[in-house]
């Protein structure tokens, strides 16, 4: 790897959805199969979306929601195999840690399985008492039911 033809982007608009998918397919166990579709709409509703490049070559990627204050969960950290080990991802995350929407954000979460110690030596702790989830495509008949009685009740 020439480190230096490696550059770091925070523009959207850059991003090839069809090098992000085969990114994750190599590299993201939980981001596999996602569809192109889809992956535009988790780029349009993030901010920061940081891309790393080797030219014109896709070789990492990272995304956050925030509140721009109190609140912010980095996403889908990855750096492509061949490019592990030589500090890309540390300073991905520090790069979408440094970004405007971030830099402020009193707490910013992330959820990992198997990171923890590459996570840690950037400052991150362990967090476990507080983390709950909803699988929310299995629930979609309870949320759909719900909105069904909120209109009814609205007389809509
Ligand atoms: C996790 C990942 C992004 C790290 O990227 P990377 O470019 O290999 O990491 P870096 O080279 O910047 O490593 C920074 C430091 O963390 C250490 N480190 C990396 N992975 C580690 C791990 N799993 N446990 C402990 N330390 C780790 C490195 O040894 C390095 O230490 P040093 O600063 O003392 O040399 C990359 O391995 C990856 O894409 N993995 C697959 C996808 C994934 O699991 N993403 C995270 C999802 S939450």
């Amino acid at each position: 790897m020439n480190e230096s033809q490696i550059q770091f982007s925070d523009c959207k608009s850059e991003i090839d959805l069809y090098q992000l998918q085969e990114l994750l397919n190599v590299s993201a166990f939980w981001a596999k199969g996602r569809s192109i579709e889809d992956l535009g709409i988790a780029i349009a509703n993030s901010e920061p979306v940081i891309s790393v490049w080797d030219r014109d070559r896709l070789i990492g990627f990272a995304r956050a929601t925030s509140d721009g204050i109190y609140r912010a969960t980095i996403w889908d950290v990855v750096i492509h195999p061949e490019y592990q080990s030589s500090g890309l991802g540390s300073n991905l995350v520090k790069t979408v840690l440094s970004h405007p929407r971030m830099r402020r954000v009193e707490r910013v979460y992330l959820m990992t399985t198997h990171q923890q110690g590459f996570y840690k030596k950037i400052g991150f702790q362990p967090n476990t008492t507080t983390t709950m989830v909803l699988h929310n495509r299995a629930n979609l008949a309870l949320v759909q039911a719900t909105e069904v009685q909120l209109q009814e009740s609205l007389g809509g």
